[in-house]
């Protein structure tokens, strides 16, 4: 039977904001997710991530979740406004919130699993937002980010051996600051391409650091996770081949490009025009080359086709119906949630080919349509999520084992069911159902069905 090779880490992935709870708890101080969630009509629900799954207090019974699963790693995210309060690099810690991740990762490890941390899954704390305007000042946010990470190395950095710094800029630049869906809320058709340029640049500042400082002592490796669906081109005219390649470009080149390549893609610059910041060529030194890995969320494919009025694509229209009618696959709660393996492999290769980096898929997973609206037991037997991770697991294993493709870890999305942003708690992603009323936790069958899956299919 084809095996991934036995260093194959897998788990699941979860994030701050969407499992902690205790967000005004512990010392920890607001960040912009909590100011955007009392904004009316933002989250679906009216919900927030106050509570959320509770994770804060049931960390260990989280932790004996993923044991019970036969993980060999768990992916977190720390809560920026948690370690610091009002984020910035002149303002005090926060004692509280470094005890806390320090008794998670010490918990993890004493149990096997080893902890992949990404530094900010889109908390950005309310102070900086409120002081200089967050992500739109240049120099005040990298240096407040290096700031915090610097923290995070020397409070973690013995513990940990896996850093990424942002989950999907492309998410913090268009969905907050172009659509105005997530928080902070903006709609502009500049402040997307400052921010996620000023992302580009945090994020390549504290990888110089980790790399002069921590690295060599530390010995770990830090990198980014970007997110990117396949784009298939609708059909084989050539403005829907060209098309399929702008998508990617605007999804993925325009971050991987710089970061991997030294340069921002064409088709962008081609749009963005003068919108488009440059790097100082004392920036693109820092900035190209600076991820040790490929970090990969991916959810679905998407059919494309050349036309539209939205910019965050670069002007396509992308859908998952056929030219003949049929669906690309099994359909769930939300657009990025449709069944299609063979574009998540093809992906894979589209990576290997293009940047040359290990790859780590760092989020993959399916929401059950109208599963907020079951019974537990009704949810607890979630085939179309089953079918999800069957199929695109043995696509990564094809991958790696017939093309070649070096990918050395996944993270099903999501341990747990949890705050799911502007869906609030309408989309259910978890392997673990859990009933908010008692935040008590109940396997799915997916959850046993990965449990087994990995194990079987990774070499002793
Ligand atoms: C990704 C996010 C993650 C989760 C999934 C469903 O874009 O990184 O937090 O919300 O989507």
């Amino acid at each position: 039977m084809a095996q991934f090779p036995s260093d194959f880490d897998w788990g699941f992935a979860t994030a701050s904001y969407q499992i902690e709870g205790s967000a005004s708890l512990g010392g920890r101080g607001p960040s912009i997710w909590d100011t955007f969630c009392k904004l009316p009509g933002k989250i679906r629900d009216g919900s927030s991530g106050e509570v959320a799954t509770d994770s804060v207090r049931l960390y260990k019974e989280d932790v004996a979740l993923l044991k019970s699963y036969n993980v060999k790693a768990y992916r977190f995210s720390i809560s920026w406004s948690r370690m610091i309060p009002l984020g910035g690099r002149d303002d005090p810690v926060n004692p509280e919130g470094i005890a806390f991740y320090r008794s998670l990762l010490e918990e993890l490890l004493r149990n096997g699993i080893t902890p992949y941390v990404t530094l900010y899954h889109w908390d950005l704390p309310q102070g900086l937002h409120d002081r200089y305007g967050g992500w739109l000042d240049k120099e005040e946010i990298v240096k407040d980010y290096v700031n915090y990470a610097k923290l995070c190395f020397d409070s973690f950095g013995h513990l940990v051996k896996n850093w990424i710094t942002h989950n999907e800029p492309w998410v913090i630049s268009c969905l907050g600051y172009q659509k105005g869906v997530f928080a902070p809320g903006h709609e502009s058709n500049t402040e997307p391409w400052i921010v996620a340029h000023n992302a580009i640049l945090a994020h390549a500042y504290a990888v110089k650091l980790y790399r002069e400082q921590y690295k060599p002592v530390q010995g770990g490796q830090i990198g980014i996770t970007l997110d990117c669906h396949w784009q298939i081109p609708y059909d084989d005219s050539p403005e829907n081949i060209e098309a399929a390649k702008k998508g990617i470009d605007f999804k993925l080149g325009r971050f991987a490009d710089p970061i991997y390549k030294g340069y921002y893609p064409e088709r962008v610059k081609k749009i963005i025009d003068d919108r488009l910041p440059e790097f100082t060529e004392e920036e693109l030194a820092v900035v190209k080359g600076s991820s040790d890995f490929f970090g990969l969320n991916t959810y679905t494919s998407q059919l494309v086709q050349e036309g539209g009025t939205d910019e965050t694509n670069g002007y396509i229209t992308v859908g998952h119906t056929r030219p003949d009618g049929t669906q690309l696959g099994t359909v769930g709660a939300k657009n990025i949630c449709v069944v299609n393996p063979p574009g998540f492999r093809s992906l894979l290769n589209y990576l290997w080919k293009t940047y040359q980096k290990p790859i780590y898929v760092t989020e993959n997973g399916f929401a059950v349509k109208d599963e907020h609206k079951m019974t537990i037991s009704e949810a607890l037997r979630d085939k179309d999520r089953i079918e999800y991770f069957e199929g695109y697991a043995n696509a990564m294993l094809q991958a790696v084992t017939e093309d070649g493709v070096p990918v050395k870890g996944y993270f099903g999305w999501s341990l747990l069911d949890n705050f799911e942003w502007a869906d609030g708690y309408e989309a259910r992603f978890g392997v673990t159902y859990v009933d908010y009323a008692t935040q008590k936790r109940y396997p799915k069958e997916s959850a046993q069905f990965l449990s087994k899956w990995f194990p079987e299919h990774t070499s002793a």
